[in-house]
């Protein structure tokens, strides 16, 4: 029982913890350079900076979500098989954080003020879809990855044409997201039904307004 006692606060503490360094420090990637990077920075007029900016912070606060998702279902679910999968996923939504505040700062804005309260709600959302089971905990990794890759498709075509260094991001990240949901589908993730898949394009079309201008 004491045994039992301590590790949920051990797993409560590193829970703390992941979601701290996710929205206040810099959780650990796979280490791989920002495909910006070897980009030149192009001159923008203010509003096109604006645009990118907006986009950029909306796809920050993404990535803050991706984490808490994955945060809230390791809680929650065995996973075994797929474990190790996941934690890869994980740590490349890290690399997608850390290019998007990079490029945040180089446009001279800033991440969302809204993202502590962002990841206590995709914790609480990835907790529960661990509850359900891995099959539809699974599911909804895959789902979730498959609407953000229409989502950065939007994002491809609305991001001014010159901010390559942004585009190169972007595309990055949908090639990725594409590959994570065909992971979690692979290890079994189960379709889900059309009411749930409804409401989760409504929750992120409500939170994508807010972290574009906040
Ligand atoms: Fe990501
Ligand atoms: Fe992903």
């Amino acid at each position: 029982m004491r045994a039992r006692n301590l590790s949920a606060i051990d797993r409560l503490i590193i829970n703390l913890d992941q979601g701290v360094r996710t929205v206040f420090g810099r959780p650990r990637g796979t280490g791989r350079p920002n495909p910006a990077d070897s980009l030149s920075e192009t001159d923008l007029e203010e509003r096109q900076r604006r645009v990118a900016a907006g986009l950029m912070r909306v796809n920050h606060a993404g990535e803050v979500c991706a984490q808490a998702l994955y945060q809230g279902q390791a809680l929650t679910a065995r996973l075994p098989r797929v474990r190790e999968k996941m934690e890869q996923a994980s740590r490349e939504e890290n690399d997608h954080l850390a290019w998007c505040e990079q490029r945040l700062t180089e446009l001279g804005s800033h991440t969302s003020r809204l993202n502590a309260l962002w990841y206590v709600g995709s914790f609480a959302v990835g907790a529960a879809a661990g509850l359900a089971g891995d099959k539809w905990s699974l599911g909804f990794v895959a789902e979730t990855e498959h609407q953000v890759v229409d989502h950065l498709d939007g994002h491809l075509q609305r991001l001014p044409e010159r901010d390559e260094k942004s585009r190169a991001i972007v595309a990055q990240m949908r090639e990725e997201e594409g590959q994570h949901a065909t992971v979690a589908l692979e290890a079994g993730g189960a379709e889900l039904p059309g009411p749930i898949r409804r409401l989760m394009r409504l929750t992120s079309k409500v939170m994508t307004l807010a972290a574009y201008r906040l």
